[in-house]
């Protein structure tokens, strides 16, 4: 397969898996199925992402919130997630081969043990992975992070081992899920929704959005392609001139 060549890559790509339900809704099918279908996009978009050579992605899979859907449903998604975990370390040699780092943000204390000693295990087997950071955000929030972030840093600050004024930008962002990673640059979110769902917060400060009509179990390369080319285009001047 040819590749498309990019006068700019984004470092840092977001994507919102949005969308799996109504399509599954257009075609007179359980909810579960736009799931199921979703899941195979995201990994047809990772691998993709990682043959172009973007260094680090970040899937939203599962939010804080998303514990309020009904339970077959939030029990379906987990199987998914779980189902992922279990091929990809039946597949840890080619990941490692590849150069792919997973990494799992989201608080994992509400997530199934078994599913996180899973987690645990992979972040480990390909914590020196160089080409492409391929993060999945489960159990995620925005603000819980940053709170997160907050509490670590105020417990340091009371302990005595931080001193409050010399808390920076890097000190905080060194507590956040993403520590050691770039801010967002591209943020997608396909299904025509506009609006971030409390996704990468702080990460985000200066991304640029790419919206698109279609839902997520449609989502093509070219879709990848079309968001990568309007980002090639963007001015982005970070508050200057
Ligand atoms: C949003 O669509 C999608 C989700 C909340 C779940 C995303 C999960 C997966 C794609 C599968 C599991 C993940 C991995 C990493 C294997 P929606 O259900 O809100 O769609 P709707 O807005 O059309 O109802």
């Amino acid at each position: 397969m040819e590749f498309p060549t990019f006068s700019v890559l984004p470092r840092h790509v977001a994507v919102i898996m949005d969308g799996n339900g109504r399509w599954a809704k257009k075609r007179g099918l359980p909810r579960t199925a736009g799931h199921i279908e979703g899941a195979r996009t995201f990994r047809k978009i990772g691998e993709y992402a990682g043959d172009l050579g973007i260094r680090h992605i970040t899937f939203y899979a599962f939010s804080t919130e998303n514990w309020s859907r009904p339970e077959n449903e939030v029990s379906a998604i987990m199987k998914l997630f779980g189902d992922y975990l279990e091929e990809s370390r039946e597949r840890l040699e080619e990941s490692i081969q590849k150069g792919i780092r997973l990494r799992f943000l989201g608080d994992k204390s509400r997530i199934d043990p078994a599913l996180t000693a899973l987690m645990d295990f992979m972040e480990e087997a390909t914590a020196g992975g160089k080409k492409i950071d391929l993060n999945i955000a489960l159990n995620y929030g925005g603000q819980q992070e940053i709170l997160q972030a907050v509490k670590s840093l105020a417990r340091d600050a009371a302990n005595g081992t931080i001193d409050p004024d010399a808390i920076d930008a890097g000190a905080f962002e060194s507590r956040l899920y993403t520590a050691g990673q770039p801010p967002v640059d591209l943020m997608i979110r396909p299904s025509g929704e506009q609006r971030i769902s409390n996704f990468l917060l702080w990460q985000s400060a200066y991304a640029e959005f790419w919206y698109s009509d279609v839902l997520w179990p449609d989502f093509t390369e070219e879709h990848f392609n079309e968001a990568l080319r309007a980002y090639e285009k963007r001015n982005r001047r970070f508050g200057g001139v």
